[in-house]
């Protein structure tokens, strides 16, 4: 018998202990972990510099209200705006309400309504991210939804530029969709639908809360394209693991923010601040970002090296260490067989196994990975 909600589909695994790459389980087993908590401990679980940062907030103050001077919100403010080149910080507690205040920001400061979205693309499970979110599945039983949003389909402008209008405050995506099934934004698509979107007075807001701090080998994945959004919103991996989320905006749109236009008891915690200060100046580092880079390219070249041959496997997609395996079949059943086999992964989609390991995995553990996945999946 469970006290809970059953909102989640659990997997049969209690977890005792978890570090680094690794979780302990309660019946003694050991997993390799490649979800790192669905992106969010991107050091690994527990790691020793952020425990330490956090122990020494937990000695000093844990709460005052955000009517107070918190020097640690200025310092984390400060590491996001020097990694993204944007100017304004507001602090939240999840990926869903730093969408809302991106979507109240863009409303707010353009005076208009409308949002335009991706199909597949996922913004969070508020009313304004889910009417935001482009999965029908997401919002069934929960209608009416909010009003104003639209939703166009990735890589192809013309449905862009037929909903694109002078009402439109705002065109709203990922540049990987990471739970619709790492789904990437072609280059050249993504730099029009900026050129249209700013053509047309509205804002650029980039969901990076799944692609952000790091995952890709980039602080933000929109730096691989040098697109130049309006506002972008993190969670997830900003404090490993403590609750934060964050937009980071241009200084023009301050004035929608003024005092008491939006605010949030617990956003921007001094103990999830003392997580994430230590988090982003791990991660926010050349050479960190590099073997990012050269872990993503090294655990792509071994899974293409093993799956090539197998009919099952249809392409590998996404960048850096967010790994996409699309198969022919659906992915689902799999994960059950991998964590037979100790490691635990994710899809995405229906049909794409989602591969976020921790951002310091070891090459070792790449391999040990490896070797799983291709037992599963081999016929
Ligand atoms: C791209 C994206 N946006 C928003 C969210 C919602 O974040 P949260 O669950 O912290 O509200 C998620 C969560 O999976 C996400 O992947």
């Amino acid at each position: 018998m469970s006290y809970l909600f059953p909102t989640y589909a659990r997997w049969d695994v209690t977890p005792i202990k978890a570090k680094g790459a690794y979780l302990t389980a309660k019946d003694g087993k050991e997993y390799l972990d490649f979800t790192s908590g669905i992106s969010v401990c991107n050091l690994g679980h527990a790691p020793e510099n952020v425990k330490k940062a956090v122990e020494e907030q937990l000695n000093q103050f844990w709460h005052t209200s955000n009517l107070f001077q918190i020097e640690l919100q200025e310092d984390v403010a400060k590491q996001l705006t020097d990694a993204s080149g944007l100017d304004l910080v507001f602090f939240g507690n999840s990926g869903a309400e730093a969408n809302e205040a991106a979507i109240k920001l863009a409303r707010k400061s353009t005076g208009r309504s409308k949002v335009i979205t991706f199909i597949d693309s996922f913004h969070g499970r508020t009313f304004a991210t889910m009417a935001a979110t482009g999965q029908d599945k997401i919002k069934t039983g929960f209608g009416p939804m909010l009003e104003s949003f639209e939703y166009v389909t990735m890589n192809d402008i013309d449905s862009l530029k037929a909903a694109i209008d002078d009402n439109t405050a705002a065109v709203m995506f990922e540049v990987i969709q990471g739970e619709g099934g790492i789904n990437e934004g072609d280059v050249d698509f993504l730099r029009e639908v900026e050129k249209l979107a700013h053509e047309n007075g509205s804002l650029v807001i980039i969901d990076e809360i799944q692609t952000g701090i790091g995952r890709t080998g980039k602080p933000f994945a929109f730096q691989h394209i040098g697109l130049n959004p309006d506002i972008i919103s993190v969670a997830k991996g900003i404090a490993s693991g403590f609750p934060l989320g964050a937009i980071i905006g241009k200084a023009s749109l301050s004035d929608a923010f003024s005092a008491g236009s939006h605010g949030s008891t617990f956003g921007g915690n001094p103990v999830a601040l003392a997580a994430a200060k230590e988090t982003l100046s791990t991660i926010f580092d050349d050479s960190f970002l590099t073997d990012v880079t050269k872990k993503g390219d090294k655990l792509r070249y071994l899974l293409n090296e093993v799956l090539k041959e197998e009919t099952i496997f249809k392409k590998l997609k996404g960048k850096g260490l967010m790994v996409g395996i699309e198969l022919n079949e659906e992915a689902g059943p799999f994960l059950a067989k991998a964590r037979e086999q100790n490691l635990l992964i994710l899809t995405a989609g229906t049909h794409v196994i989602r591969l976020l390991p921790p951002l310091n995995v070891t090459e070792e553990e790449i391999e040990k990975a490896v070797n799983v996945i291709v037992n599963i999946l081999k016929k």
